[in-house]
């Protein structure tokens, strides 16, 4: 069973500027929620209760979001109000948050290394909030876990991508094993078109085995002197141990301008019709 889900968060979020100056990009609105919470949504629907942040100097809205605010809670009690609070008060009564600092921005790899000591010795998961994920039903989480159970080793999501966009992911080649589920032989941090080895691009959503940590320790840096993840699951991948999934669902690059709009228009449409 996978309980805890890991939130790498400690990214300065640049392309927010001047926004994102005081304000984690991880609590940038859709709507009435920030990006992050519906990342801990996703981590409840596919049963984990036990979520471990990955933060970084500025980033304490974070925790405040996921903690009872007495005040505001007692000035709007028995008021209409109170209903917009029972999403939050939910997972607060649910879930478990634990935080560590990453000091240095060193990579994906070396952000998720940095959870270990929340994490321990079990497979866990791994959200990048700003890839909002919108499926009708179960979530990707859930859908990934439902592999893991089968497969027993690290699972990635994918999409397809335009292939001009490679360089912006990760991007994997494998065998087909069953409709959208492939056993991963080759991942590529960010590789030019020309040099991708498909168009099947890593989204921000992972299951990891807790080997990886390990393997972690010895990665060098890779593709912009950063610690990746892909290269250190390449290494599981070297013995079959990497399944990618093209998952059910929508996903919104809300680490970007364009993706974030798209989003937030996407969301208020659904909403409206509710
Ligand atoms: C990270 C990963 C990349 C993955 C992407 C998904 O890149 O390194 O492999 O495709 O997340 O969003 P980042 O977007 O943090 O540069």
């Amino acid at each position: 069973m996978i309980r805890k889900c890991l939130f790498p968060a400690a990214g300065y979020g640049t392309r927010f500027l001047p926004m994102t100056k005081a304000i984690p990009k991880e609590m940038l609105p859709i709507l009435t929620k920030p990006l992050i919470q519906y990342g801990v949504e996703e981590a409840m629907n596919a049963r984990m209760n036990t979520m471990a942040m990955i933060t970084g100097r500025g980033k304490r809205a974070i925790a405040d979001h996921f903690d009872i605010s007495y005040e505001l809670e007692h000035q709007i009690r028995g008021t209409e109000k109170e209903k917009m609070l029972a999403d939050i008060r939910d997972i607060i009564d649910t879930c478990t948050f634990s935080y560590t600092r990453q000091a240095e921005m060193l990579g994906l790899g070396h952000a998720i290394l940095t959870g270990e000591t929340l994490i321990g010795n079990e497979p866990f998961a791994v959200v990048l909030a700003d890839d909002l994920c919108i499926c009708e039903g179960e979530g990707v989480l859930a859908q990934m876990v439902k592999l893991y159970n089968e497969y027993q080793c690290s699972i990635i999501a994918i999409e397809e991508v335009d292939p001009s966009h490679t360089n912006k992911y990760g991007i994997i080649a494998g065998e087909a094993i069953s409709e959208g589920i492939y056993r991963v032989h080759t991942m590529v941090e960010k590789p030019a078109p020309e040099n991708a080895p498909s168009n099947l691009a890593i989204i921000g959503r992972y299951i990891l085995t807790p080997d990886i940590f390990e393997i972690l320790r010895q990665t060098k840096p890779g593709k912009g002197g950063e610690i990746q993840i892909t290269d250190a699951l390449m290494e599981q991948a070297r013995e079959g141990k990497v399944i990618a999934y093209r998952f059910r669902g929508k996903r919104y690059d809300c680490g970007s301008i364009d993706g974030y709009v798209q989003a937030t228009i996407e969301l208020y449409e659904k909403e409206k019709q509710v």
